[in-house]
């Protein structure tokens, strides 16, 4: 029915550019997340068997105290097997450093908060990740050093 059809399309158009009108003004965390992280992470951050792990677990009590570790997944990506939640996990985490550092920074502080974490990460945190060189692996191998495992 090429009416609907339309119809739907429109919408999509209009929500799209709502969502690009908030991330430049000013970056609204949560509706950043809904647009480049629910898809895999889910909107809770709870996961999708199969496509992507959690976000959520005890592990983040010592992943969150690391200023570095979340802006270094955003800007840098992260691949190979993780344990989360007592399962391995194998798959790649795409980098997002397309968005700019306060984006991330609020995107990122929406998640801390998803996990029970009261600390904002900020735009320099991610200014950092960005100004050292780094790699889906490495990301990896710091994960590994802050977690002991
Ligand atoms: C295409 C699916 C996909 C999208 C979109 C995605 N992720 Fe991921 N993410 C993954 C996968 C897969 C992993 C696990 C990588 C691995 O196994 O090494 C992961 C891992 C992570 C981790 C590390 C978890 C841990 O326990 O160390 C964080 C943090 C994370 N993602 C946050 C995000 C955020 C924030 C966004 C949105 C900007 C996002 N992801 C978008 C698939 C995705």
């Amino acid at each position: 029915m090429p009416f609907t059809l339309e119809a739907t399309c429109g919408r999509l158009v209009a929500i799209g550019l709502l969502a690009a009108g908030a991330a430049s003004a000013q970056p609204d965390g949560a509706a950043l997340f809904t647009q480049h992280c629910a898809a895999c992470h889910q909107a809770n951050g709870s996961g999708t068997v199969g496509l992507a792990p959690a976000l959520q677990g005890e592990h983040w009590a010592k992943l969150g105290g690391d200023r570095g570790y979340l802006p270094m997944v955003l800007v840098h990506g992260l691949s190979g097997p993780i344990r989360v939640n007592g399962q391995t996990f194998v798959g790649s985490m795409p980098a997002f450093g397309q968005l700019d550092d306060a984006a991330l920074a609020a995107l990122a502080t929406h998640l801390r908060r998803l996990q029970g974490g009261a600390e904002n990460v900020t735009a320099a945190d991610v200014k950092a990740a960005r100004d050292q060189a780094g790699s889906p692996p490495q990301t990896r191998q710091r994960r590994t050093q802050i977690l002991g495992q």
